[in-house]
Order: structure tokens, then sequence, then C-alpha cells
């Protein structure tokens, strides 16, 4: 990682670390954001050993891919919109350094050709007034990896053009992004909306709030929940995953 051409792309003069390996950025930025970092400051690692995703699972991070966090010290009521506005960050930093136009599968998958390309979790620290952050971490499979046989059917690279300095736009890119979307009153949830594909689909949920639920999803809110029409009402799903039904039934 060049950190010196990151510092240069980035729109706010927030404080960078750059890290060969690390277990999880979302864990170095945790512990940074108790130490005191600023909002806006960012952890990066070239690969990790132990990224978390969702759902307690395990986000595969060999090197090649882009993995990063971001710490964010904003108001509580924008917290529950955040990951949705990371999403779309994500969205626009891929099309302006990657040219690709990338879907949203609700809640935080990011999709290529129908294929998981990048993934966010967003992480709460601190306690008190004072110290309260939410990590932002963000995940992308940017080489063409060998994926592990659990993965394979589902998971996809975002092709970076082949040009030095690539994997660093993308990054300052999606730093520029979360900053400027992370400012009070700025519409991000109509391009969200726009971009996922759940909408409108038979989903079943589990996992989380609203695990059992199934029915079309009608509608994202402007906290990010999915609105789910069932056969006995609307139900609003605040977390957890949501399989979309294919054709023959099953759900994916
Ligand atoms: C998911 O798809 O379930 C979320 C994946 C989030 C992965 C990123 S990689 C950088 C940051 N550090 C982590 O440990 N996880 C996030």
């Amino acid at each position: 990682m060049d950190l010196s051409l990151i510092r240069s792309l980035l729109e706010a003069p927030v404080p960078v670390r750059a890290l060969e390996s690390v277990d999880s950025t979302n864990r170095a930025a945790k512990d940074w954001a108790l130490e005191g970092a600023p909002h806006g400051a960012c952890v990066l690692a070239a690969r990790q050993t132990k990224g978390r995703g969702r759902l307690g699972r395990q986000f595969f991070s060999p090197p090649g891919g882009l993995y990063m966090s971001v710490i964010l010290r904003l108001p509580q009521k924008q917290v529950p919109g955040l990951t949705a506005l990371a999403a779309v960050a994500v969205c626009r930093a891929a099309a302006e350094t990657a040219g690709a136009e990338l879907l949203i599968k609700w809640v935080n998958d990011l999709l290529l050709q129908g294929r998981k390309v990048a993934g966010i979790l967003a992480e709460g620290t601190g306690s008190g007034e004072g110290d309260r952050a939410i990590v932002v971490g963000v995940g992308v499979n940017a080489a063409p990896a060998e994926f592990p046989p659990e993965l394979r059917a589902n998971a996809g690279s975002l092709q970076l053009p082949p040009t030095p300095g690539a994997k660093e736009r993308l990054a300052a890119a999606i730093v520029n992004h979360l900053l400027r979307f992370s400012r009070p009153g700025q519409p991000f949830m109509d391009e969200y909306r726009s971009r996922c594909v759940t909408l409108g689909r038979d989903v079943r949920i589990s996992a989380e709030t609203g695990s059992g639920t199934e029915g079309l999803a009608v509608g994202v809110d402007d906290a990010g929940a999915l609105l789910v029409r069932t056969a006995s009402g609307l139900v609003r799903v605040v977390s957890g995953e949501a399989s979309i039904r294919l054709l023959d039934g099953s759900y994916a």
C-alpha cells in the first residue's frame, strides 16, 4: 500500500495506518478508537488473519484484496443507516475507480454479476458519550483469488485497473464517500434502494431480529430496515439475512 498516495487523494486530513498483516482491521480500529482516534481515521491491511464477517462469520482475506476500517464519530440518530451509507459509498468508489456498477443484496453484500465481491461490517465501540465510535469495516475481493470451497459458488472479485495505485485509489474513494455521506442530511438511501436486488423479490429472513419471516421485500426504510410484506402484515426487519427465493422455490 502506498500510504502517501492514499493521503494525497483524501479530501480530509484524516490519520491513516497501513499494516502488512493484522488479525482484523475492525479490531485494530476499535482499539485505536478507544485510544482517541478522530472521526475519519482509517486502518488498512494487505491481509487479515481473522477477518470478521457479519453474524459471527469469517471474512476470507488473502493478499490482493482491500481490507479497511474507518472510525466514525456520529450522532446516535445517524447510526442505524450506517451500513446502507457504507454500501453506497463503496458502490460509488467502485464505479469511479474500477468502472464497476455494483448491486446490493440487503443489507451489506455488494454484488457484481450476481457474485459477492465486497462486504461491510459496522461495529460499535466505547460506552460513554466521549469515547463512542462506530467502526465501518469494508472488505473487497480485488484479486482473482482461489476461494475456499464454501465460498466458490457465490464469491467473485472486483477487477481493478492494471495500473499502479489502483487499490489506493479505491481505498481513498471509499473514505471520501463515507465522510461525505456521513455529513448530516446527505441523501444516499434512494441510491441504496435503486441498487438493491432484494427489493421486489420473495425473501426468507434467517438470523437475528426477523428470523423466520417470509414474504415479499417491498421497501427499505430510511434507517436501512427491510420491509417485508407477509401473510400476516408488514414486518420491519432491522438485522439478519434475507435469502432470495429462486425459480425452483429454493432460497439463496
Ligand atoms: C460480511 O460480508 O459479512 C462483512 C465483511 C466485512 C469484512 C471487512 S474486511 C475489513 C474489516 N475488518 C474485518 O475484520 N472485517 C471487515
